[in-house]
């Protein structure tokens, strides 16, 4: 049976997910459970989603718009863009998919960083192509290496930004001159699934502008986060008519099922409550700031929903015993944890619990 599945599978893990809540449990019999392992929205979602999520569950017997129609007039209409420039899909995991099927081919060099998000290695590999790491600099893309890795075979390079999992980011004039300097038959897909939490200034608020500049360049986003419709799985793509229509022709026929269709229109209407979570996580990351400094224990500033924390200790062993305390986090390679911003009431409760597991080196750390 060796020579029964596709070499280019032979390596790869299942994508290994936050834990859910019910599991955590069931597992260590508990009432309470916190998730903060997979930079959720801890609000929810908004009440005009779930409208017309109620709507639309009235009649589910029917296929879905396959074009999605009027979910792409919405996108269109929010963001100044043409329809045919822009392409839902089910979560950004798929369009993930989506774009290294229409990309990648075997032995093509794809350039990506050692610490983010890990579907493009993944899907680099599922399509044969060979991954060329370029290490973080100070916990952030280091633009310069990824420029200097490029070769004749360069097909892709996947751009984070910000970072999941270290919440860094690149400014709009490193981004600019990174773009500059990029062959044009190199396609640089730019995941900003957490633009919505950014507060710095020099962000790229508008990837519409890098996409119309640069022929090679997508802008792919989520609903998953401010939006808080992690569940019901719709990402969108923003780039040029031609990539557009490629893509078409890779996605699933119905790829974005009607609920999602519904749910994202319903959602992409309420600026109020992305202006809610934004500040949600702005009040959240201050308090989480205080806290941890007090306990010295040293992270980079993030622009997202999460925060990447050196616990000084083995950070599987750190995310046993916080699971065992009701509190879900996602550990890291070595010391390093991830942990999203959640209410107050949770970041309180991680912060407790964090303390707790810790409890000696913390101690010892403010002696
Ligand atoms: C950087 C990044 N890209 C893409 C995704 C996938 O998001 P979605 O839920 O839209 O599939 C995530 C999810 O955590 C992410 O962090």
């Amino acid at each position: 049976m060796s020579n029964f599945f596709r070499n280019e599978i032979k390596d790869l893990a299942p994508y290994k997910p936050g834990r859910p809540i019910e599991d955590v449990k069931r597992e260590y019999g508990l009432d309470k459970v916190v998730k903060l392992a997979s930079n959720e929205n801890p609000i929810g979602c908004s009440k005009k989603a779930k409208e017309a999520l109620r709507k639309a569950a009235k009649n589910l017997a029917i296929y879905p718009d396959g074009n999605a129609t009027l979910l792409k007039e919405a996108f269109a209409k929010k963001f100044n863009i043409s329809v045919d420039e822009v392409l839902p899909s089910s979560g950004a995991d798929e369009m993930i998919d989506t774009i290294a099927k229409t990309f990648i081919d075997k032995e093509d060099e794809v350039i990506m960083a050692d610490v983010t998000f890990p579907r493009y290695i993944a899907t680099t590999k599922m399509m044969g192509g060979i991954p060329k790491i370029v290490p973080l600099k100070d916990y952030t893309y280091d633009l310069d290496s990824m420029l200097k890795a490029i070769t004749k075979r360069t097909k892709l390079i996947w751009i984070c930004n910000p970072n999941n999992p270290t919440g860094t980011m690149i400014t709009e004039e490193e981004i600019v001159k990174f773009l500059d300097q990029v062959p044009e038959n190199v396609v640089v897909v730019y995941d900003e699934a957490y633009r919505e939490y950014v507060t710095r200034d020099d962000f790229t608020r508008d990837s519409v502008k890098l996409v119309r500049k640069y022929p090679n360049v997508l802008a792919m986003r989520t609903l998953s986060k401010a939006y808080g419709l992690a569940g019901i799985r719709v990402g969108y793509t923003i780039s040029n008519k031609e990539i557009i229509e490629n893509l078409n022709k890779v996605r699933g026929p119905f790829n974005v099922n009607s609920l999602g269709q519904a749910a994202a229109i319903g959602a992409l209407e309420d600026d109020d409550f992305v202006k809610e979570i934004y500040e949600l996580n702005l009040e959240g990351k201050k308090y989480l700031y205080d806290e941890l400094k007090k306990m010295d224990l040293s992270f980079p500033p993030t622009e997202t929903n999460h925060i990447y924390l050196d616990v000084k200790k083995d950070a599987q062993e750190v995310f046993i015993e916080m699971q065992k305390k009701g509190v879900i986090i996602r550990p890291m390679g070595g010391t390093f944890i991830r942990v999203s911003i959640g209410t107050m009431e949770e970041n309180k409760f991680f912060i407790k619990t964090l303390k707790e597991v810790l409890g000696k080196d913390v101690e010892e750390a403010l002696a």
